[in-house]
């Protein structure tokens, strides 16, 4: 698919739901009592696995429309064995925060997902949750990760990485725990996990630095309404930021800001970008954005400011390549683990339209220029945030850019290139 260069984007839109609440909702909602109804849910191949994989243990799901469903809750302990293993595609976020949903359980699973997934880590969960008395066993640290649930005792647990997964993989099996579970995190990652547990009636407590979880007897969500998934606005706030004569609002958008460090970054950078309405919704923050054009100054993305933005780091590697200015990521390892080398994959593929990128072990440097990149073609190995990027990269450059397998955007967000389209000025 060839994405022209565009004159501006301006207009209203709305974007999908969170994914990651997405996910949360209908894991919860699978343990929880009776039905919650979930409107706003993100589809995607990602939030898709994690409906197939409660089906498979056992729960129904209604999809009522494209972004309704109702989750017919088990109960905590009402997951049941599958014949085969559980198939969690190419997303780490239904393998890792359900395996500390079936350490509770009484039975054998085993949790498998694509060729992607079964090279991701997973031996950050297998180890705590044996720490907690579950039989995990990975495959060299990878998926196939078998859990075997038994008597759960709470821990305290320092986490080694900051992953929002890891942590909520050990606040689900707390939730079966004798005692009380403490998990201590570095830096603050997302915590949609603590914001609906709390809602749906668990005995969380937060602490700066640490959330710990008491043993449950029931849980019930009843309603979620998800805000729209600021990981997928990201990519419109770029394009209107870097298209000259832009001014584009996005409704309704989820506005946690343990998920929109890219916000600040690009403010340090020039960028202007207002939230206005701001609200709760289910105790999550939401607001609109009005995103105007702006021309950037360079930045350093430091370490602490990591898991803020960890989605959105490709798409800073082309906000620094069109600021004036060195920029550079510090602390970002974790980049290597996603759905590709994010690393690698940002940089072969914006070399391929003319933009240089300097790897680090732990992030990369960009030389500015406030100028178009040329463009080009590029592929994304199937990964959809390389795809988004390679998106507006195409939109802000002088030649366009050929994307070698648009599909990996379509798959994470449907009706993506339709939605930009509805903005573009050519
Ligand atoms: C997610 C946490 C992050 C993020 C991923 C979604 C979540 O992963 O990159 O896209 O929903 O908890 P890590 O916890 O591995 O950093």
């Amino acid at each position: 698919m060839k994405i022209e260069p565009a004159g501006a984007i301006a207009g209203h839109i709305a974007v999908p739901g969170d994914k990651s609440i997405s996910h949360r909702a209908v894991m919860v909602g699978a343990v929880g009592e009776g039905e919650t109804i979930v409107r706003g849910f993100g589809r995607s191949g990602d939030t898709e696995a994690t409906i197939a994989a409660v089906r498979a243990l056992g729960v129904t799901v209604d999809e009522d429309d494209i972004d309704t469903i109702r989750v017919h809750g088990v109960g905590l302990r009402g997951l049941r064995e599958p014949s085969g293993p559980v198939d969690c595609g190419n997303s780490g976020t239904t393998l890792r925060l359900l395996a500390g949903l079936l350490a509770g359980q009484a039975g054998r699973f085993e949790l498998t997902g694509d060729e992607s997934l079964l090279g991701r880590p997973v031996d950050r969960i297998a180890v705590p949750l044996a720490e907690m008395g579950a039989r995990a066993e990975t495959t060299d640290g990878k998926p196939p990760l078998i859990v075997e649930g038994n008597g759960l005792e709470g821990i305290r647990y320092e986490l080694p990485v900051a992953s929002a997964q890891v942590k909520s993989c050990l606040l689900h099996a707390g939730l079966y725990a004798e005692g009380r579970t403490i998990v201590v995190e570095p830096l603050p990652t997302r915590d949609h996990t603590e914001i609906m547990l709390a809602a749906a009636g668990a005995a969380v407590t937060r602490r700066p630095g640490r959330v710990a979880i008491g043993p449950a007897e029931r849980l019930r969500l009843g309603e979620v309404d998800v805000p729209g998934d600021f990981s997928a606005a990201a990519p419109f706030v770029l394009a209107a930021t870097l298209l000259p004569g832009s001014e584009l609002t996005i409704h309704d958008l989820g506005l946690n800001p343990r998920r929109t460090g890219l916000l600040d970054v690009l403010e340090r950078m020039g960028a202007r970008i207002t939230a206005f309405h701001r609200r709760r919704s289910g105790g999550e923050p939401v607001g609109d954005l009005v995103v105007q054009s702006a021309e950037l100054v360079a930045t350093t993305v430091k370490a602490e400011e990591v898991p803020r933005l960890v989605d959105e780091l490709p798409l800073f590697a082309l906000a620094a390549a069109s600021a004036r200015g060195e920029s550079s990521v510090e602390g970002a390892q974790e980049l290597r683990v996603k759905e590709t080398d994010r690393i690698e994959t940002v940089r072969t593929s914006l070399r391929a339209l003319g933009i240089r990128i300097q790897k680090r072990d732990d992030g990369f440097g960009v030389r500015g220029v406030p100028t178009r990149p040329k463009g080009g073609g590029m592929s994304s190995n199937g990964d959809h945030r390389i795809a988004m990027l390679g998106a507006v990269a195409g939109l802000v450059s002088r030649e366009g850019v050929e994307l070698g397998d648009a599909e990996a955007v379509a798959v994470s967000f449907p009706g993506f290139f339709e939605l930009l389209d509805s903005v573009t000025q050519r």
